[in-house]
């Protein structure tokens, strides 16, 4: 039985995995234009982070109605159960589902039906992070973050994802700083294909707590100094990182450089259908390809709860 874990980075759009997308599209009268499974598994391909966004956000047409959006998340759930995950803080992108017509209360609604089983179904506590678009308008985040107020009792956090660089953080102070007056959490992408000093903006103009991604902070001695002294986490993402070429092979990942560092890491995966495997088939990874032991994989395990935004007694519960 894989190790018992928390995923705190995890696109819930990006568990959408080939088989659904088709089911869900036949369901709603829609033609994709790829001609079975096999062929659209075959443009999970990807050249950085655009390459792969570009798909991501054409694939999501198929998810229409609160039903669309249960079944997602379900067939998420049911997998994470068989990687060990005891504790889910999940991303939800609402603008990628509004800007083409579908409400808030649909997408929230239809992810909360499987949320709030959960616990009973597969033994997974769950939670949301609401996530901007950092290459949309800080006015449309605003905006989103109002039409997310009737369902926060779903939503512990708010975070920032989409394409990195040219969109820093400092864009959207404002936006994060009304989520903390509604008492959320905040977490943002940060240093995935962009540089440091958009990490440095994350904690420093948006109170983020947790940094995700956060692999180019090693380009910055100061920074990396920074992160181990607060224990700031990072959610990092290994098979994520290889198939966008943020690195060029997991045998040349930061991720030990990282832990050598005195960081709390955290490993995550992602989109893990679009990356080739889910989050224990990342820690399956950096073990066949970097060569950590049962210890280290045990210490990012018990990282990941402590990472959480879980209360301290269930996080000690579980450590
Ligand atoms: N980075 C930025 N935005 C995203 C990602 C990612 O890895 N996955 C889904 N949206
Ligand atoms: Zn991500």
């Amino acid at each position: 039985m894989p190790i018992p874990k928390a995923e705190l980075h995890l696109h819930i759009e990006g568990t959408l995995e080939p088989e659904l997308a088709f089911t869900l599209a036949h369901r709603n009268g829609l033609t994709l234009p790829y001609t079975d499974v096999q062929d659209l598994r075959r443009a999970y391909s990807f050249t950085d982070l655009q390459s792969f966004l570009d798909l991501y956000y054409s694939l999501m047409d198929v998810l229409r109605t609160e039903a669309d959006f249960t079944d997602l998340a379900n067939a998420y759930l049911a997998r994470a159960a068989t990687q060990g995950v005891r504790h889910a803080e999940i991303f939800f992108d609402p603008q990628a589902h509004t800007s083409r017509g579908l409400s808030m209360d649909t997408v929230v609604n239809g992810l909360a039906a499987a949320l709030d089983t959960s616990q009973d179904t597969h033994g997974i506590s769950t939670t949301l992070i609401l996530c901007f678009l950092r290459d949309r308008p800080a006015a449309e985040a605003l905006d989103t973050l109002h039409q997310a107020r009737p369902h926060l009792e779903h939503i512990s956090a708010v975070g920032l994802d989409s394409a990195e660089v040219g969109n820093p953080p400092e864009n959207f102070t404002e936006v994060f700083t009304a989520a903390r007056d509604l008492g959320l959490h905040r977490v943002a992408h940060a240093g995935e294909e962009g540089p440091a000093s958009y990490i440095w903006q994350a904690l420093d103009l948006l109170g983020a707590q947790r940094i995700d991604h956060g692999i180019r902070c090693l380009d910055d001695t100061d920074l990396v100094a920074h992160l181990a002294t607060t224990q700031i986490p990072l959610t990092v993402c290994p098979l994520s990182n290889v198939r966008l070429r943020a690195v060029p092979d997991l045998a040349q990942h930061p991720l030990p450089a990282l832990m050598d560092a005195g960081l709390l890491v955290t490993v995550n995966s992602d989109d893990p259908s679009y990356f080739g495997g889910y989050v224990h088939d990342n820690f399956q990874a950096l073990h066949t390809h970097l060569g950590l032991n049962g210890d280290q994989l045990r210490q990012l395990a018990r990282n990941s709860f402590t990472a959480s935004f879980l209360p301290p007694r269930r996080k000690a519960q579980l450590i």
